[in-house]
């Protein structure tokens, strides 16, 4: 059976932190009513009105403005609206931490290292846009998306980093020595500083074509494995798909700072989504789904249990919904497009 929505009535303080973290209350305020089943309708996404999802290093002043606007106004929110930036932040924290339980089930909720990774994610994010653009006033609005895996975008964005002029969106919890113009490490594991820029290019190809091409020739390797109710959460080091492990651990890990605990913000999964550049890391994921499916053979894990799990969501009324892994499938429902820019994995061989 699948993973049905968790039990919000469980919720307790998150388990897993480090043990020299104090653990805080993460659940999302609690909804009076049962939440509805939120389904993506094709006839509200006609083409001309899909959203443009772009790369950051190549935004300009007036995207980053923009941006930084809408999370202005997000902090800005109470700190109870569901909506309001450390709520969203606790997002992670809840799902990813295990606050919850499973419906009809002692065993918790957890997303990570198991097959609901992708739709997870994509879901988190289709409403974290969704509310801010609500609160720019402006329906096209679309995150933008970390294009590391291309030579010009390996490393933090400028609009994301420490000396930009949009202080709101970058983060003092962060590996100062891997800041911009730092390049970043997919294959990280070890300190890689000193590699020359143009080395460490080439092994972030290598990387994203083993993830993508040479390692995740089946769904299972790619999406991760099956998790069905009453599943445990799988152990460290157990259950991810490809992509998963690296670039997205790889690249939480080394933005984070690693003299903190947890190598937060970034580098753990209670604190991550504090650090607005998870929302472009996790943009640029969602589109390695998409270019993965570009492929030929590759197609979406089909189980019914993956694709009748469910997660609760805030949209952006602030109304608690219930939304299905399965209506993830397809990106363009949900009204946006990444903008195409060259692979370079894609037709490497390394
Ligand atoms: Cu829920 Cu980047 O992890």
């Amino acid at each position: 059976a699948p993973v049905l929505a968790p039990n919000m009535s469980s919720c307790h303080l998150p388990l897993d932190f480090p043990t020299a973290e104090i653990p805080y209350d993460c659940c999302a305020p609690a909804a009076a009513y049962a939440p509805r089943l939120f389904r993506p309708n094709s006839s509200s996404t006609s083409s001309s009105s899909l959203r443009m999802r772009q790369p950051a290093h190549a935004a300009d002043n007036n995207y980053a403005a923009r941006l930084a606007r809408a999370y202005m106004l997000m902090q800005a929110l109470p700190p109870d609206d569901p909506r309001s930036f450390d709520q969203q932040a606790n997002i992670h924290c809840a799902y990813c931490n295990t606050v919850y339980n499973q419906m009809f089930s002692s065993q918790v909720f957890q997303v990570h290292n198991s097959w609901l990774f992708f739709p997870f994610h994509r879901w988190y994010l289709y409403f974290h846009e969704r509310i801010l653009a609500r609160l720019l006033g402006d329906d096209t609005f679309a995150l933008p998306f970390w294009n590391y895996d291309h030579p010009d975008g390996a490393s933090i964005p400028w609009l994301f980093s420490g000396s930009s002029a949009y202080a709101i969106l970058s983060n003092a919890l962060r590996d100062s020595s891997h800041e911009f113009p730092a390049t970043v490490a997919i294959d990280f594991n070890v300190d890689t500083n000193l590699r020359p820029r143009e080395d460490q290019v080439r092994e972030n190809t290598n990387a994203m074509y083993r993830a993508l091409i040479r390692d995740a020739t089946t769904p299972e390797s790619f999406f991760g494995w099956a998790y069905r109710h009453g599943d445990a959460p799988m152990p460290q080091g157990y259950g991810f798909g490809t992509v998963e492990s690296q670039p997205h651990n790889s690249v939480h890990r080394w933005v984070g700072n690693r003299s903190a605990i947890g190598w937060k913000d970034m580098g753990s999964f209670y604190s991550a989504a504090h650090d607005p550049i998870f929302y472009a890391h996790h943009a640029q994921i969602d589109r390695l789904w998409e270019l993965w499916k570009t492929m030929p053979g590759h197609k979406d894990i089909e189980d019914e249990d993956y694709k009748n799990a469910e997660f609760l969501f805030y949209n952006e009324e602030g109304e608690l919904v219930r939304v299905k892994a399965g209506d993830a499938s397809n990106a363009t429902m949900l009204g946006y497009v990444y903008e195409e820019v060259e692979a370079p994995w894609m037709h490497a061989i390394p």
